[in-house]
């Protein structure tokens, strides 16, 4: 049994009356303190997935999924989405506080100052057979990052030489980006334009070629850099988490932001933006019938599950899903293409929130729904799906991993309960 009274909680196990300390997040959110529950009664807490478990504190993003509310360093996502831009974000994210006009102005110019990859990359991207997924080979060109900066091996570095990392992560993601969907397309890498803005110069590096000048859309570009805005950080998702517990090992930067790729990879977490539209493709490829297709969604003999509907966190509705749905008709507006896939995307969406399987689980579209249906408007292939989703995370990701390392928090380590056998004598071969 456990009762709560004002800032410490009771906890009694058997003959033994615990003290537990609760401490209070800025937005009245309560967490028992069980640091020290092992050391005074033994115990261990069990939660598999952590689904309640508080990993840290963090003063980055707030979210609160009851009421469908995102801020990142007490700032709304509505209104970061609106008046700010993917760096101006980038900045508050990884420095805590917006910048100024001439903040941002040097900041900007030192990632343009870094844009170019060194040349003996390309080595690197020639060994990959062709057709590899492009999320493998962003794990594998972002740690490679720290064989060309050796400079970053050491996390304790002074605060230039880790500004620096950080930097050059921010600068050369968008070039990796854009040369991972080159050799997809096998066509040849196209060199950063140091003249465009952060977006138009992934757009010029991905859909740009050598023959003809890149004509930035502002239409895409703008809902590209929304895009990226809704994508920058979510608290302690699994990829952040994952960033935050390799990087609490004190490996550098870029191999704790690669295994943060390798966590967003899985179709559960990013990968669901990529399987949205394997999900549409497969629907239409089976004759268009989607009510089918929601009907095997409920089944629960069926491990078929509706990609892009539900959230762990948000049980309302997905306050990123709402930017991005305005988006998504905008974009669609513009491009002026039909698209059958995206006719039978429309229809789930009704389908599903207005079924009382759906509207009883709180399962809505969540930002994935709606991203891929607006990259596969803009072009991208959905392999790059995901890739896009990485590159927007970058930020959060680089701000969990500073305010961790600032903070000097422990080696991440959780414990078990173990449910083996018990300790049991050594059976030779001949007796097996
Ligand atoms: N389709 C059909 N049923 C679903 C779906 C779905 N997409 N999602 C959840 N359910 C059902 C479950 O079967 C369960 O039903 P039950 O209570 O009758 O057993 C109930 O809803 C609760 O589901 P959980 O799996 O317990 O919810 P959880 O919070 O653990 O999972 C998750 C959230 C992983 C996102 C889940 O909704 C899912 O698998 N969705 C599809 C994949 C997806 O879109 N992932 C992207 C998430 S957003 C992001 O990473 C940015």
């Amino acid at each position: 049994m456990i009762e709560t009274m004002s800032d410490t909680a009771h906890l009694n196990v058997g003959d033994q009356n615990i003290e537990i300390p609760v401490i209070t997040g800025t937005e009245g959110e309560k967490a028992l303190d069980i640091s020290k529950l092992r050391n005074s009664s033994g115990l261990i807490t069990y939660d598999v997935g952590y689904k309640n478990t508080g990993a840290t504190t963090s003063a980055i993003t707030f979210l609160n999924g009851e009421e469908g509310i995102l801020r990142y360093r007490g700032y709304s996502i509505e209104d970061l989405a609106e008046k700010a831009d993917f760096l101006e974000v980038s900045y508050l994210l990884v420095n805590g506080e917006l910048p100024s006009k001439d903040d941002l102005e040097k900041f900007k110019k030192k990632i343009t100052m870094h844009t170019l990859l060194h040349e003996d990359t390309k080595n690197i991207f020639e060994a990959y057979p062709t057709g590899s997924h492009p999320m493998g080979q962003l794990m594998a060109m972002i740690s490679s990052l720290s064989s060309f900066y050796p400079g970053s091996l050491n996390p304790y570095r002074e605060n230039d030489e880790r500004m620096l990392s950080i930097i050059r992560l921010i600068a050369k993601m968008p070039t990796m980006c854009a040369m991972i969907y080159k050799k997809q397309m096998g066509h040849p890498v196209m060199y950063p334009k140091n003249s465009l803005d952060y977006v138009e110069n992934y757009l010029h590096m991905t859909f740009g070629n050598v023959t003809e000048e890149y004509e930035v859309d502002r239409t895409i570009a703008d809902a590209l850099d929304k895009l990226l805005i809704l994508h920058a950080d979510h608290e302690q998702n699994c990829s952040t988490s994952t960033v935050r517990i390799v990087g609490s090992s004190h490996v550098n930067l870029y191999a704790a932001v690669s295994a943060g790729v390798a966590a967003l990879w899985g179709p559960l977490h990013g990968g669901a933006n990529q399987k949205v539209i394997e999900m549409l493709e497969a629907i239409k490829a089976d004759g268009g019938n989607y009510q089918k297709w929601v009907d095997k969604a409920k089944d629960k003999n069926d491990p078929f599950r509706l990609m892009g509907f539900g959230h762990r966190v948000y049980k309302n509705f997905d306050p990123r899903a709402n930017i991005i749905k305005d988006s998504a008709d905008k974009v669609l507006a513009k491009i002026g293409i039909h698209d059958p896939i995206l006719d039978i995307a429309k229809k789930l969406e009704e389908t599903a929130l207005n079924d009382d399987y759906f509207k009883e689980r709180k399962l809505f579209p969540n930002v994935d729904f709606y991203s891929g249906i607006i990259y596969r408007a803009m072009g991208f292939p959905t392999e790059m799906f995901t890739v896009l989703f990485a590159l927007g995370r970058l930020p959060g990701w680089i701000a969990q991993w500073k305010e961790m390392r600032d903070e000097q928090q422990p080696i991440g380590r959780p414990r078990q309960v173990y449910t083996g056998s018990q300790s049991r004598d050594f059976v030779p071969m001949e007796n097996r």
